[in-house]
């Protein structure tokens, strides 16, 4: 899929924000494969520390809903801001593609990039697999 096309859904998704605290709607969308998108939006909470972004709920829902891989996500946040994703959403992206290609919004007009360019030498999977976990009692 078109990252443009992938960017509509993730706007669509925007309109389903749960954002009283801030204002700052995001929606997020990710491409699974086959032409299916699966979106996301943030989710704010009274207890503002407990919020979770856009891209996170989409990623988890994907997941939930039995998509096995995640080939690019976009973001759209308001109009008058970048918003590119946050660190922990950063690290979260690498969990599924350390170079997943990722679009996101700007006042200026969309930025195409990848996880790599944003989070370099990212920690993964990979990076456990020379130590081996404490035994159990
Ligand atoms: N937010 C996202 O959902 N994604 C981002 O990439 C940046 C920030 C949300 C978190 C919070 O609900 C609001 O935007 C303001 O930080």
């Amino acid at each position: 899929m078109q990252s443009d096309d992938l960017l509509e859904y993730a706007k669509r998704a925007r309109d389903r924000a749960y954002a009283p605290y801030s204002g700052f709607t995001v929606g997020a969308a990710v491409d699974v494969g086959e032409g299916v998108v699966v979106i996301g939006c943030n989710v704010e909470n009274a207890s503002y520390g407990l919020s979770i972004c856009a891209e996170r709920v989409a990623l988890c829902s994907a997941i939930a809903q039995g998509h096995a891989r995640i080939f690019a996500i976009a973001i759209a946040g308001p109009e008058s801001a970048q918003t590119a994703p946050c660190g922990a959403c950063r690290q979260f992206i690498a969990e599924f593609d350390r170079r997943m290609p990722v679009t996101f919004t700007t006042a200026a007009g969309p930025v195409k990039t990848t996880l790599e360019e944003l989070l370099p030498r990212s920690f993964g999977a990979s990076d456990l697999s020379s130590v081996r976990p404490l035994p159990t009692k």
